[in-house]
């Protein structure tokens, strides 16, 4: 096994080609023009936030890790980068089958998270328990805030101190350092998807038995553990709020399968209801989407298990108006918050939606505004009256969920509305575009200033 301390980043011409195309990617805008139900059969990618950690956990093995159904996201990309620059090979296989992606992180010449990468993805900090556990050090830049709120990653910190690791901030880095780190007991004082399985990465590898409690229970955390234990670890309560691990000395590769990605396959249930279509969801995960069924049953739209991988959804009815408070797995996830906005805009009668997640993920009610909704925003809550005759309108995409809900907003907007910054999209969601078009919706890709990209197929 190979870790060292890391030559400096100046010396990666391939980060300074990436950029480079960031930029012409960053122009990119869809027009839509809404008034279409969308009907047929769509797709689900996997998920991506079961990707990313499950992505990092190859830097917990030197032996080489398959990975299928890796979303063609813009987040796993940044991934690729971020660990490609400690010296892992990362090969995105897209286009073969299942989109099968091989990970070697047998030579890990360089243990630290850059800023340039950080700050595009916050995600980037599950490489911090896996590094140390593996290498003994890392270097993480610090987060800084973020489009829907702070989002520290204290807990994170804390847990590895817990577990014998020594950390120090410097420069705007946060560096821990643990020979081994230790086996210990880990209290959550407040739930955390990627604290939960940052630690849990941390804890496999660890000297002695883990208990952590108060965990996040998300199936993305399940999938990981799922992973870890084909890897050989030792786990045991992975989806419950009490994970019990008992650190082995060594994991080996693995081949593994990522879930479906619930908030994508939510996201198409919200399109089949807002435009009062008739879709199918198909490669979906029934299981994992027991809130966002519930309510957009309680919104009147029809929603039927097909199979065990596929859900229908109709409305041909008015939709009702429907509150939604946003709660840890298995409660309504905050992931789903702004496409449910969009939804209530077109719903009879008063929706009280609140954020319990996080602070200042309203961004998209501005914009909704725009379009001509009526929501008033008050501290937690937004109050939706419905139902309004949206019209179309040039808007700005803020985060990825955001986007989510302009573009179901647009799909019934009168007139075509033009989304900027779809670069927030194409963050989370695979070839949205040509998804939505497949099921009837009237929406394209306007490429950069640059030509390269220009205008995709209608
Ligand atoms: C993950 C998901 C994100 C989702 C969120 C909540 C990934 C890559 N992202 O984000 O899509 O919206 O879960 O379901 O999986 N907190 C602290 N200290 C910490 C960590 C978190 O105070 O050390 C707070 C956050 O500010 C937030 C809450 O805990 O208020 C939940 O955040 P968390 O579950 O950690 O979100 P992420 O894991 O970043």
């Amino acid at each position: 096994m190979t870790c060292a301390i890391p030559p400096d980043e100046a010396s990666l011409p391939r980060a300074v080609t990436l950029r480079v195309q960031e930029k012409t990617i960053d122009m990119d805008k869809f027009v839509i023009r809404g008034g279409n139900p969308l009907v047929g059969s769509i797709r689900v990618s996997g998920a991506k936030n079961s990707a990313l950690p499950c992505m990092a956990a190859a830097i917990l093995t030197e032996d080489e890790v398959i990975l299928e159904n890796i979303p063609q996201v813009r987040d796993i990309e940044t991934e690729q980068k971020l660990l490609m620059s400690m010296g892992a090979q990362v090969e995105l296989g897209y286009g073969r089958a299942q989109h099968r992606t091989t990970i070697s992180c047998r030579h890990l010449s360089d243990p630290v998270a850059r800023y340039e990468i950080v700050k595009t993805m916050r995600a980037s900090s599950l490489v911090l328990g896996p590094l140390v556990a593996r290498c003994g050090m890392a270097r993480v830049a610090m987060p800084g805030g973020c489009a829907i709120g702070g989002r520290p990653i204290d807990l994170h910190l804390k847990g590895l101190e817990k577990m014998g690791a020594t950390i120090t901030q410097e420069h705007g880095y946060l560096e821990a350092r643990a020979e081994r780190l230790r086996g210990t007991h880990l209290f959550f004082d407040k739930i955390t998807v990627t604290g939960t399985e940052d630690l849990l990465m941390a804890a496999v590898l660890a000297d002695g038995e883990t208990v952590m409690e108060n965990c996040a229970r998300e199936p993305e955390v399940t999938d990981l553990a799922a992973m870890l234990v084909s890897m050989g670890a030792q786990i045991e309560g992975a989806g419950t709020p009490t994970i019990r691990v008992q650190g082995v000395s060594k994991l080996h590769g693995t081949r593994h399968r990522i879930n479906p990605d619930r908030i994508e396959a939510g996201t198409f249930l919200v399109a089949g209801a807002i435009t009062r279509g008739d879709l199918i969801v198909t490669n979906c995960e029934p299981a994992h989407l027991g809130a966002i069924m519930e309510k957009l049953r309680e919104s009147g739209a029809r929603v039927d298990v097909q199979s065990e991988d596929s859900i229908r959804v109709r409305a041909e009815e008015k939709l009702s108006a429907t509150d939604i408070s946003t709660r840890e797995y298995p409660g309504f996830p905050t992931d789903m918050q702004a496409q449910f906005m969009a939804l209530s805009t077109q719903a009879q009668g008063v929706s009280r939606i609140t954020e319990n997640i996080f602070e200042n993920r309203f961004m998209h009610v501005q914009e909704l505004v725009r379009m001509g909704a009526n929501i008033a925003v008050d501290g937690r809550t937004a109050t939706v009256q419905g139902a309004s005759q949206l019209s179309a309108a040039a808007v700005m995409c803020s985060d990825l969920r955001a986007s989510a809900s302009l573009v179901l907003a647009a799909l019934v907007a009168e007139g075509e509305s033009i989304l900027d910054r779809v670069y927030h999209m194409d963050r989370g969601y695979e070839r949205i575009e040509e998804k939505l078009r497949g099921v009837g919706a009237q929406i394209r890709r306007m490429g950069n200033v640059f030509g390269s990209r220009a205008t995709s197929e209608e």
